[in-house]
C-alpha cells in the first residue's frame, strides 16, 4: 500500500512534526507499505523529494525544517479527478494551476505527473493547519483515507476552550478557568478583576486556546496586574482566544488512546508520566525546551507511579473523553491527578508527539504494541 506521510506544516510545531515523521518513516513496515514523504514548508508549500526526513532527530542542534531544495518538486492536490490524490510537477505547471488540472490526463500537461494512487495519508502534523481539521477536511474532499481524528474532533481539540466545553458537557472534570479575547485589550487591572470574579486561585496558567507544545503558555505566580497583562500579551502572539486557568496542584499524567478502525471501544494504554530528571526545580513548568530541546532533562515513565485503582480510573476517563469529543484513530488525553486523588482532563492531542521516544509510542510499547505495529494498526484501520 502507498502511504503519504505528511509532515512539517505551517504551525509553530513544524520541527516537532519533522521529527515525528522521521520516526514514522524509519519504523514503518516497508514490506507492507511504500511510504511517500510529503513535506509542507512553513509557508504552506507541499513538496516531495526534499531533504530526507529520516535523518532528522531530536538531538539536532538546529531544529529540522522543510525547505524547497534543488531536488524537491511541488505537490498539487488532484481533486479534479477525485481518484489518485496527488500530483507533482514543476513550478510552471503549478502556476498554470487549474488549467492543467482540467486536462483529462495529467501526464499530458507538461511535466505534471501523478504521484499515483494513494491508499492512505498519515498526517504526522501537529498544531494548526494539520491537527486542527483543515488538512482532514481537504482529505475528506479528495476522498483519500487518512489516519487519525476527523474534521470535528481535530478542530475541537485544537481549541482548548471548546475542548473544555465538550468535556464539561459530558461530565468530565476540567480545570477552573475563564476565556478572554485578547482583541478586547483588557488592562491588567480588568484581567485581575475577571480572575477574582471567577474565584480563580494563583498560580494561574495563561494559554493560547489554539497552540500546542506549550507555545505561548505562561505561569503567573504573583497576584499583580502587570504579570497577568504580560502573560496575556505573550499568549496573544499565538491566538486571540486565551484561557486563564487555575494551576492544578497535581501530577500531569498522559493516557494514549487507540481506535484505529473507528469502531468499537477505544483501547487505552497504561497511563504515563513525564518525570523531570533535573534536580534544580527552577523550571517553571514542563515547557517547550524541556519537552524537546533538552530531552535529557526528562524521561517517560509508563505506567506512572500511581495505585492501580488510579491508573484504571485515568484509563476510563481518557476513554470517555475520547468519545466525548468524537475522536477516532488516536489521541493522547492529558490529565492531572490532584493531590486529593481527583482526576481532571487538561487537553486532548489528536496527533500527539509521535517519535519512538514520545509518550504515545512509549505508552503503547509498555502496553504490548510496538511502535511499528502501532503505525501498521493505524494505517490498516483506515485503508481498504
Ligand atoms: N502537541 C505535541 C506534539 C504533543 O502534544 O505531543
Ligand atoms: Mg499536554
Amino acid at each position: 500500500k502507498r502511504v503519504v506521510v505528511l509532515y512539517g506544516g505551517r504551525a509553530d510545531e513544524h520541527s516537532i512534526s519533522c521529527v515525528s515523521a522521521a520516526g514514522v518513516l524509519n519504523a514503518i513496515d516497508t514490506d507492507r507499505y511504500e511510504p511517500i514523504p510529503v513535506g509542507i514548508t512553513k509557508d504552506g508549500r507541499w513538496i516531495v523529494g526534499g531533504e530526507d526526513p529520516r535523518r532528522w532527530s531530536l538531538d539536532d542542534t538546529q531544529l529540522p525544517t522543510v525547505q524547497v531544495t534543488e531536488g524537491s518538486r511541488p505537490v498539487i492536490l488532484d481533486m479534479a479527478r477525485g481518484g489518485d490524490g496527488f500530483m507533482v510537477g514543476d513550478h510552471d505547471d503549478l502556476v498554470s494551476g487549474p488549467d492543467s488540472l482540467k486536462t483529462d490526463s495529467p501526464q499530458a500537461s507538461g511535466s505534471l505527473e501523478p504521484l499515483g494512487h494513494v491508499d492512505a495519508v498519515f498526517p504526522v502534523l501537529h498544531g494548526p493547519y494539520g491537527e486542527d481539521g483543515t488538512v482532514q477536511g481537504l482529505l475528506e474532499m479528495m476522498g483519500v483515507p487518512y489516519v487519525g481524528c476527523g474534521v470535528f474532533a481535530s478542530a475541537a481539540c485544537m481549541d482548548k476552550h471548546y475542548t473544555k466545553i465538550l468535556l464539561s458537557q459530558a461530565g468530565i472534570p476540567v480545570a477552573p478557568g475563564i476565556t478572554i479575547d485578547a482583541r478586547d485589550r483588557l488592562s491588567g487591572v480588568a484581567l485581575k478583576a475577571a480572575v477574582e470574579e471567577a474565584g480563580l486561585h494563583y498560580p494561574l496558567f495563561v494559554k493560547p486556546s489554539r497552540a500546542g507544545s506549550s507555545f505561548g503558555v505562561v505561569k503567573v505566580e504573583e497576584t499583580g496586574a502587570d504579570a497577568l497583562a504580560a502573560a496575556v500579551d505573550e499568549a496573544s502572539g499565538h491566538d486571540w482566544r486565551i484561557l486563564i486557568e487555575e494551576g492544578v496542584d497535581g501530577r500531569e499524567i498522559e493516557c494514549a488512546v487507540l481506535a484505529p478502525d473507528r469502531e468499537g471501544e477505544p483501547r487505552t494504554a497504561w497511563p504515563g508520566e513525564v518525570v523531570l530528571d533535573r534536580t534544580d526545580q527552577d523550571e517553571a513548568f514542563y515547557d517547550f525546551d524541556s519537552k524537546y530541546v533538552d530531552s535529557s532533562a526528562s524521561h517517560v515513565e509508563v505506567p506512572a507511579d500511581l495505585p492501580d485503582e488510579t491508573l484504571s480510573r485515568i484509563r476510563a476517563l481518557a476513554s470517555r473523553a475520547f468519545k466525548a469529543v468524537d475522536a477516532t484513530g488516536l489521541s493522547r488525553v492529558d490529565c492531572f491527578v490532584t493531590a486529593k486523588g481527583g482526576i481532571i482532563v487538561n487537553e486532548i492531542n489528536t496527533l500527539p508527539g509521535f517519535t519512538p521516544i514520545s509518550m504515545y509510542a512509549k505508552a503503547w510499547e509498555a502496553s504490548g504494541v510496538t511502535y511499528t505495529d502501532l503505525i501498521t494498526e493505524l494505517i490498516e484501520g483506515v485503508s481498504a
